[in-house]
């Protein structure tokens, strides 16, 4: 098997990480499902793979819905006949509150998306996997949990537990030739961040800029994370040049976490 003639399902690939690691995959020559709540932004991927010469399907699904989750690599099977590549994505930022003001609802629905989630598609794709003795996953998670960030304690839960459900899931499936990793991205450029800076600014009565210089200098390198260079980092994980990296997580931070 031509190992780039490949399937990748990516969640939450309708827009900002997600579009540009579904950019990246089709540039490697990946064809692409991209499995997203939102449909208009999800479409608007869907024609980007296509521009660069790849297949491309859209699923509006729910990551919160087991039965979304199987319509979704049902889906992917029926169009492309494989899926080797699972880019678990798509995540919440949940509430940004000290913990005793979270409510349970509030906790639920952040694990739901980030980490059960990415359980169900896992749980979706590991016998289709199986079957090809091929996989290649990668779970999106963050440095915030390594790096504690108060008022984020679901997120940073959330985030957390992709690593060691990373590190589990990999040391069943390794023998099948199904590699599971993580990368941590740290603050990526963006209309998001930049909204995160100004809720931030606003609570510190200060101005987003000096939010963003504090949150730069955090990092050894003193700047953001390009989107292309965490969307780098995971195709390097779906290639045949990683072959021996499983249950890794890989920060791609700047230098703002090193361990
Ligand atoms: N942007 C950052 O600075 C940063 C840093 C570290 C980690 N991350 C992680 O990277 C991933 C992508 O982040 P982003 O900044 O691109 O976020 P984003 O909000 O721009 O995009 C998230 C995508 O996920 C989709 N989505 C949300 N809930 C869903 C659900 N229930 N079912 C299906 N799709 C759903 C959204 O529609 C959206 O397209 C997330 O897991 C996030 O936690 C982001």
């Amino acid at each position: 098997m031509d190992r780039e003639q490949q399937t990748a399902i990516v969640t939450g690939g309708g827009r900002g990480l997600g579009r540009q690691i579904a950019l990246t995959l089709a540039d490697w020559g990946r064809d692409i499902v991209i499995a997203d709540l939102d449909p208009e932004e999800m479409n608007e991927t869907e024609q980007m793979v296509r521009d660069r010469g790849q297949s491309a399907l859209s699923v509006q699904m729910d990551l919160r819905d087991p039965e979304d989750v199987t319509r979704t690599v049902d889906e992917a099977l029926d169009e492309f006949g494989s899926v080797d590549v699972l880019i678990n994505n798509a995540g919440i930022a949940g509430p940004n509150l000290p913990c005793e003001e979270i409510t349970v609802e509030e906790w639920d629905n952040t694990i739901a998306v980030n980490l059960r989630g990415a359980f169900l598609m896992t749980r979706e794709v590991i016998p289709v996997m199986k079957d090809q003795e091929y996989g290649r996953i990668v779970n999106i998670s963050s440095v915030t949990g390594k790096r504690p960030v108060s008022q984020r304690s679901p997120y940073a839960a959330s985030k957390l537990g992709l690593v060691g459900f990373t590190r589990s899931v990999a040391s069943e499936v390794g023998e099948y030739d199904i590699n599971v990793n993580a990368v941590c991205p740290g603050s990526v450029e963006g209309e998001r961040i930049e909204r995160v800076f100004e809720r931030y600014a606003k609570a510190r009565g200060t101005d987003s800029e000096a939010v963003k210089r504090g949150e730069m200098d955090k990092s050894a390198r003193c700047e953001l994370v390009k989107p292309e260079s965490v969307a780098d980092a995971v195709a390097f994980l779906c290639s045949s040049q990683s072959d021996q990296m499983t249950g890794q997580d890989l920060n791609i931070s700047a230098g703002k976490v090193m361990y």
